[in-house]
């Protein structure tokens, strides 16, 4: 995939990470790591849930089955990493970003808007790990961690546009644009909030 263009633009977010987390990034790799391998392993269990959850949408099940792999086998790369750098899989820490994500999905209305949500979620974590994951790429002087990045990134790209696109398969078009933008706007607020508290995101 190709992502020369700016992926502010691509993937619609308001706010770019701070310019300054690749170098904090770089500091502490080994949290990143560890971080990131959280990460993956949530990506995979949450498309198992919404499998579990929707399996009356044929299309959904299909789409999603083979990006559960994809994400375990990220968490495998990522867990090899850590292994090469004799490091171990750490606890899980709190995701005050996918927390506070979580809290402002739709959880008691309509059926539809509790789907749409879900599926919102996810495509707003991948826009943004994508975000990051390039800017790791960019940013991280070792050539070799910097093709790791570049793999993931394009990857994570390629899943938010799918979860987009899976809410239109099965809502209207305009309701899923509208309720993306409100997402949107959401998540750059958070950002500046998490940013001004100087939290790390992933
Ligand atoms: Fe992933
Ligand atoms: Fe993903």
């Amino acid at each position: 995939m190709d992502l020369s263009q700016d992926t502010k633009n691509i993937l619609g977010l308001k706010l770019p990470t701070d310019p300054r987390w690749v170098n904090l990034a770089e500091i502490s790799l080994e949290a990143i790591l560890t971080d990131h391998a959280y990460c993956e392993q949530k990506a995979a269990t949450t498309c198992i849930s919404i499998i579990q959850r929707y399996s009356d949408k044929d299309k959904l099940v299909k789409a999603l089955a083979p990006i559960v792999t994809e994400e375990w086998g990220h968490f495998r790369l990522v867990l090899q990493e850590l292994e090469k750098r004799g490091l171990k899989l750490g606890r899980q820490r709190k995701d005050e970003y996918v927390n506070a994500l979580l809290q402002f999905q739709e959880k008691g209305g309509h059926p539809d808007d509790v789907f749409l949500d879900r599926l919102l979620t996810m495509a707003m974590i991948e826009a943004r790990s994508c975000e990051r994951f390039k800017r790791l790429s960019e940013g991280l002087n070792d050539p070799y961690m910097s093709k790791f990045y570049r793999r993931f990134m394009e990857s994570e790209a390629g899943h938010y546009t799918l979860f987009i696109e899976l809410a239109e398969t099965y809502l209207p078009k305009e309701k899923v644009r509208a309720r993306w933008e409100t997402w949107l706007q959401h998540e750059k607020a958070l950002m500046k909030e998490m940013e001004v508290r100087g939290d790390r995101i992933h």
